[in-house]
């Protein structure tokens, strides 16, 4: 039998395994900038704590959770995460950290697993970082939320757009409902399948569905049954992106997927990824503390789609380079190279000691398909010297230099090639 991986699934290596890395870091040199700290949490959670919070009707309960019954605890049914809000919420109120110190700042990077019909940027499992934020009803921690994908698109050299809408807070919210259901009841024939079986439980939906578009089009816009509160509170974010140059344009069809969003919510989405465009997306769920239990505090972030978001990136920027391959020719030699190596590495280098007992020719293609910059040759005379022979593989030039001035040697070329 030869194993297989999983439709959906990924292995990830190489430029590309790089470049996931360098958006996790950037997001989190970001979110740590602004003051936000790590969590983590289980990957594996109660089926409820999903059903309770994204939402019975949501497409990620109902059609593409992991879900299992659990051998040991008779009768819990678990189910792989499929996000990581209501993990962080739930780890939020079972800490007491609702009364205690309600305002939190979290932010969290880790694989996320929906059963999802696989295409280009929409995998079964996919890497969110997201961040959340407790005991902030402010419209700035909205647009706070929004500078931040706005500072990791600047950083990373993407092009994103924002799309933010309102859905509208407990007083509000319902009116639009109401509107959007009689709306729907309106056109039951036309409605596609899915949104007619959901309508009476979620007509929200039926905004971003993609196949009524038409209907979606012509139906109830939240902005128009905002109340005064919610009017005003988005019209703060939207002038807050202004003064930070963040531009965004009003999407009404905007309702998200998940059901604990109200008030503001928001995508970025990036032209280069195709269909699947939505690289980051959240919004405000000011009442998802309270219904999963504990006291009544304002939680508002957002998740980038860290796979999806490398695909707009040109993996080739990330790959890496060994600084050098060091190629020792004998047993002596190999001693001499494995410390040189350490000193090297300690330098902060990127150095691989390539396998002892083959000959020049075989390191050497080795080291050119690593993609080396430089080939360290330690022989017998070399060693006798106190010396290596260093050869600049683009160049295909060789000289000798003292083991001594090494280091300095490889750190200087490093930096000419970067800048
Ligand atoms: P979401 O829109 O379901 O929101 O997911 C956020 C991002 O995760 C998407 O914009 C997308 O980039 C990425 N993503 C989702 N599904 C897939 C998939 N199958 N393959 C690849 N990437 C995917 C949430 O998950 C909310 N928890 C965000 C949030 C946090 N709202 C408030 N706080």
């Amino acid at each position: 039998m030869q194993p297989r991986r999983l439709r959906g699934f990924q292995d990830i290596a190489g430029a590309q395994a790089r470049t996931l890395a360098a958006v996790e870091d950037c997001a989190r040199a970001i979110a740590e900038r602004h003051n936000v700290s790590e969590i983590r949490i289980p990957a594996l959670e109660r089926l409820d704590l999903f059903q309770h919070s994204s939402g019975e009707t949501s497409d990620i309960v109902e059609k593409q959770m992991y879900a299992f019954v659990d051998r040991d605890e008779a009768e819990t049914t678990l189910a792989l995460r499929p996000e990581g809000t209501p993990g962080v919420v739930r780890a939020y109120i079972e800490a007491g950290m609702d009364r205690s110190e309600p305002e939190q700042r979290f932010y969290y990077v880790g694989p996320m697993f929906r059963r999802e019909r696989p295409q280009k940027g929409r995998f079964r499992q996919f890497s969110q970082f997201g961040v959340e934020i407790f005991g902030r009803a402010d419209a700035a921690t909205d647009a706070e939320l929004m500078i931040m994908v706005d500072e990791l698109r600047r950083e990373l050299g993407l092009e994103l757009n924002f799309e933010i809408n309102s859905l509208g807070d407990g007083e509000c919210r319902p009116r639009f409902r109401q509107a959007v259901l009689e709306y729907g009841r309106a056109h039951l024939g036309e409605l596609c399948e899915d949104c007619r079986n959901r309508l009476e439980r979620n007509p929200l939906r039926l905004l971003d569905c993609k196949i009524d578009v038409k209907l979606a089009e012509s139906a109830p816009r939240s902005q128009d049954y905002l109340c005064e509160h919610c009017r005003a509170h988005f019209a703060t974010v939207r002038e807050l992106l202004a003064d930070a140059g963040v531009a965004h344009t009003v999407n009404p069809r905007l309702v998200r997927g998940l059901d604990y969003y109200t008030r503001t919510t928001f995508e970025a989405i990036s032209i280069a990824v195709g269909a699947q465009s939505a690289v980051a997306a959240g919004g405000r769920y000011d009442g998802l503390v309270e219904a999963l239990g504990g006291a009544p505090v304002a939680g508002t972030g957002f998740a980038i789609g860290v796979d999806r978001l490398a695909l707009a990136l040109d993996a080739a920027r990330f790959a890496a380079h060994a600084d050098a391959a060091i190629a020792a020719l004998g047993d002596a030699a190999l001693r001499r190279a494995m410390s040189l190596a350490t000193a090297l590495r300690g330098r902060g280098l990127r150095v691989e000691v390539l396998a002892p007992g083959r000959g020049l020719k075989a390191l050497m293609r080795r080291a050119d398909r690593i993609g080396a910059r430089y080939a360290v040759i330690i022989g017998d005379d070399e060693l006798a010297r106190g010396a290596v022979t260093l050869r600049d593989l683009a160049a295909s030039t060789q000289t000798e230099v003292a083991e001594r001035d090494l280091a300095a040697t490889l750190a200087a070329a490093r930096a000419a090639a970067r800048a």
